[in-house]
């Protein structure tokens, strides 16, 4: 029998990654949501799914709980999950910022599994990658039965430590918006020198699809790649020379140790 899977907060990831599940075959009658918003519950109850106001019926009936509403929330949602939650149900939060330790510690230090998620926004197409991870050691089962949920969107891999979750956030969980910074100004740049927005775009969005495509079946690094189509004297050259002499590197690197710090920072603060 499939394991139940509940939702409490029904929100844009929680919709993304039940797409996913159903999707990938998942029948909707191992879902459950629940989600004070009616809007929410209406879009879930047509996917299938059976949704509740209260979080209840998925305290109740889940065996992996996905916490996916706001950080803000989840003390209010752990206070109704610690007096009924039973040893053998797995705690799952994808919520930024919030440790697995306040978490045990609200649940009154059950010894539950509880795993740590942090998504990335392309999930919402089923492009995403998840990284996972947990402060106690977690059989295959528990560790399959979570990582299937998220490869559902995407893709989903374990990291070593809780403690790679800041590192985490700086690469993938804010990387789309590195992205689309580069891909933002390469249209805007081919605008400027003559193309047609919507043949700048397509040329950008097929150029960067085209080239990670590349990475990730390529048995080379991308700096291999680069000198691949690196001809000496060339336009491409001409262009990385700008980017060098602008230090482009040492500002990747800053802009990440940046969003690591205020990771680790907003941890800290959260609730
Ligand atoms: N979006 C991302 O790209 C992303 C990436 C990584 C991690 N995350 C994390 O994912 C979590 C969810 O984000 P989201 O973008 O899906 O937020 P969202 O769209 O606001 O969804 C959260 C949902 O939870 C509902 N809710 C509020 N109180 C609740 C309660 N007591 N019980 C059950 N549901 C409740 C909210 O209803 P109301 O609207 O009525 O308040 C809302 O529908 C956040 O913790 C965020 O940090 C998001």
């Amino acid at each position: 029998m499939n394991h139940q899977i509940g939702f409490i907060g029904g929100g844009n990831m929680a919709q993304a990654i039940i797409t996913g599940l159903l999707n990938s075959g998942r029948s909707s009658t191992d879902i459950l949501v629940s989600d004070p918003n009616p809007v929410c519950r209406n879009v879930l109850s047509a996917m299938g799914v059976s949704c509740s106001k209260q979080s209840g019926p998925v305290i109740a009936q889940a065996d992996l709980i996905v916490l996916a509403v706001k950080p803000q929330i989840m003390d209010t949602v752990l206070a109704e999950l610690s007096p009924s939650l039973q040893a053998t149900q797995i705690i799952i939060s994808i919520a930024a910022g919030i440790t697995i330790g306040s978490i045990r510690q609200q649940l009154d230090n059950a010894p539950n599994a509880i795993v740590r998620v942090m998504p990335n926004t392309p999930a919402l197409i089923g492009q995403g990658i998840s990284a996972l991870a947990s402060d106690l050691p977690l059989d295959g089962t528990t560790k399959n039965a979570t990582q299937e949920i998220f490869n559902a969107c995407g893709k989903a891999l374990w990291v070593g430590s809780e403690d790679m979750m800041d590192a985490v956030t700086a690469v993938s969980g804010s990387g789309p918006a590195y992205f689309f910074l580069m891909i933002e100004n390469l249209i805007n740049t081919g605008v400027r020198l003559g193309l047609a927005p919507e043949v700048a775009r397509e040329l950008v969005v097929q150029t960067a699809k085209g080239a990670a495509g590349m990475v990730e079946v390529s048995n080379v690094g991308p700096d291999e790649l680069r000198q691949r189509v690196t001809s000496p004297g060339g336009t491409t050259e001409a262009a990385l020379g700008v980017f060098d002499d602008g230090d482009f590197a040492d500002l990747v690197d800053r802009a990440l140790v940046a969003a690591r710090d205020r990771a680790g920072e907003l941890s800290k603060d959260a609730p």
